[in-house]
């Protein structure tokens, strides 16, 4: 395939106050595209991936990464194929994994892209779904901070999206646990309860709270969303819970953050609240990878992705229909529909 002397690109052009992005917080613009140094490859971007922590990164405050900065590329996890190559690592085909960018290609070391195979039985697509971030951060969340035991009662909030529709069947595959899944729609809890969840809550319904105290106490709480619903938790959480701070999608877009009230119920139940980041497991990827392929090929694992096209002209769409909860299960830029081929 030629590769062109010209690049597409989204990069960040205004710093966004809180609140949601808007169209203007990027601008699309036409940039020469490197030529490759030695050991360096080019790729052609094929999927994206579309993450709540993106709004994170837009922010300037200290965090696991730097911001992304004024006039640079937005940053996204994507596959793509390589088109040329000056390193002996990849050759011209070859489908890889990394940080590539709001961008139709990327230019850079080779060394640090992935190879990646098309999964047995699966799509490519699943190394931005269950095999990539999303199956790290629920499998690291769900065992190693949350230490999940048999018979435990595990409640699950954002159940319905990327990470939380992978916690939530693990956990139901898990020995004797009652699951309950929160999410934001009645059809997205009826698919959650065709998974196996054995309870699920719409927490948009009236009578949430009281739905989620009949519940009974909570052993784990895996947390995608932070704010209130971290406090209704709190109340009810048994001796020795494990709280597992995976995300607050719900504070990333608001004037006004949620100051949680609750804390002291930790000391009283001896409970823990812990934060994570999945990248701190890169070296155990292949064992989390094998252990949700393997629930895959079982039949328990199902998962779902919400691909937006257009390429760069979906990425803003896209982060917008994420935030207001139209995906089920990962949400994903295709440049090419057609190619994208979700498992379903
Ligand atoms: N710690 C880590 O290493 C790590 C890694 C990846 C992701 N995360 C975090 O994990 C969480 C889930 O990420 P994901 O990629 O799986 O995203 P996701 O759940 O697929 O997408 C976001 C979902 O959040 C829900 N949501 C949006 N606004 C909300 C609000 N105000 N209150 C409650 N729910 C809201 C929506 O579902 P509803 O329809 O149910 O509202 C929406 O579909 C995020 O907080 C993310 O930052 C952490």
């Amino acid at each position: 395939m030629p590769v062109p002397s010209a690049n597409t690109r989204v990069a960040l052009a205004n710093r966004p106050e809180r609140g949601p992005i808007t169209p203007k917080t990027f601008r699309k613009e036409s940039v020469p595209l490197k030529t490759p140094g030695d050991g360096e490859v080019v790729v052609k971007v094929e999927l994206l991936s579309i993450d709540p922590a993106m709004r994170m990164w837009l922010v300037d405050t200290r965090s696991y990464l730097p911001p992304v900065q004024i006039g640079e590329t937005m940053r996204a996890n994507g596959l793509g194929r390589v088109v040329a190559t000056r390193s002996d690592r990849f050759k011209v085909g070859d489908l890889v994994h990394g940080t590539l960018g709001w961008q139709e290609y990327w230019v850079g070391p080779a060394r640090v892209l992935e190879a990646r195979e098309v999964p047995v039985g699966g799509n490519e697509i699943d190394h931005l779904g269950f095999l990539g971030v999303s199956g790290m951060t629920a499998y690291f969340g769900i065992f190693d901070i949350g230490r999940l035991k048999d018979g435990e009662t595990v409640v699950i909030s954002g159940a319905a999206g990327s990470v939380g529709l992978i916690v939530t069947q693990i956990a139901v595959a898990h020995p004797h646990c009652k699951v309950v899944a929160i999410a934001g729609s009645q059809d997205k809890c009826e698919k959650l309860r065709e998974l196996g969840a054995h309870v699920v809550l719409n927490y948009n319904q009236q009578g949430f709270a009281g739905r989620l105290r009949a519940v009974g106490n909570v052993d784990v709480y895996f947390d995608n969303v932070g704010g209130e619903l971290l406090d209704v938790i709190l109340a009810q959480i048994n001796p020795y819970a494990r709280i597992v701070m995976c995300g607050a999608i719900s504070q990333y877009n608001t004037n006004k953050p949620y100051g949680v009230r609750l804390t002291p119920q930790l000391i009283t139940m001896k409970a823990t609240m812990q934060g994570f980041i999945a990248f701190d497991y890169e070296k155990r990827y292949p064992e989390a990878r094998a252990y949700l392929s393997d629930l895959a090929a079982k039949g328990k694992l199902k998962y779902d992705y919400h691909v937006v096209g257009g390429g760069l002209d979906g990425c803003v769409p896209a982060m917008q229909e994420m935030f207001d909860g139209k995906n089920y299960g990962k949400t994903v830029v295709a440049f090419d529909e057609k190619e994208a081929k979700p498992k379903l």
